[in-house]
């Protein structure tokens, strides 16, 4: 079974976040998946502050919690990332996550959990752009939880199970990063260096 990492995005004060990283781990567990969940506020990150960019260190990193987070990032085989959008981009936060990593993203998918006016449509467009650059595969299926069930949830005491085609999203998501993780998998393990 490959290893995924449900990263949370986001780490102000009162987040949604917790939400949709609460039921994409209730949906995995249902399915028998285990997904560590890294929450950014438990790896406080230094803004990106190497005097080498990773590309010419082999992707070692000065900065200690940097090079403990990359090695952390290491364990994986791929990735799901909750994913709030701040002025119609990704978190700051979530960015420097991506930024304190560099080889060890390297040829494993990605997907994303974005939540907001447009579903965080606007942040994960920009987060698959970083993840090419990282040379990860960001896959198609996300789940976008829309403005009406992010307002149903905070303000009509709803939740996201209530919401039929997000349980499906979210399904094949999973379906989706699982055969990406394995077929990467495979294909790292047959890579010579
Ligand atoms: C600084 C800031 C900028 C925001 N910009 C957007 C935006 O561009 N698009 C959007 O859909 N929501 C935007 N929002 C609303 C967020 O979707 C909403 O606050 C959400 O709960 C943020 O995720 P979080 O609670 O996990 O931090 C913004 C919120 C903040 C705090």
């Amino acid at each position: 079974m490959p290893r995924i990492a449900l990263i949370i995005g986001s780490t102000r004060p009162n987040r949604f976040a917790d939400v949709p990283a609460a039921w994409v781990q209730a949906g995995a567990q249902a399915r028998g998946l285990k997904l560590d969940t890294l929450d950014l506020r438990d790896h406080p990150l230094p803004l990106f502050e190497e005097p080498v960019p990773p590309s010419f260190t082999g992707g070692v990193y000065q900065n200690p919690a940097a090079d403990a987070w990359r090695k952390r990032i290491g364990e994986y085989d791929g990735y799901i990332l909750t994913t709030a959008e701040y002025n119609h981009g990704p978190t700051a936060v979530l960015k420097n996550a991506l930024d304190s990593a560099f080889v060890e993203w390297a040829d494993k998918p990605v997907t994303f959990v974005g939540y907001g006016g447009v579903g965080g449509s606007r942040a994960i467009e920009q987060l698959r752009q970083h993840a090419i650059e990282l040379k990860m595969a960001p896959i198609r299926n996300a789940v976008h939880i829309g403005l009406e069930p992010f307002l149903g949830i905070l303000q009509q005491g709803r939740a996201l199970d209530d919401y039929a085609y997000l349980t499906q999203a979210r399904e094949a998501m999973f379906d989706q990063l699982l055969w990406w993780a394995e077929a990467l998998k495979a294909a790292r393990e047959r890579k010579v260096a």
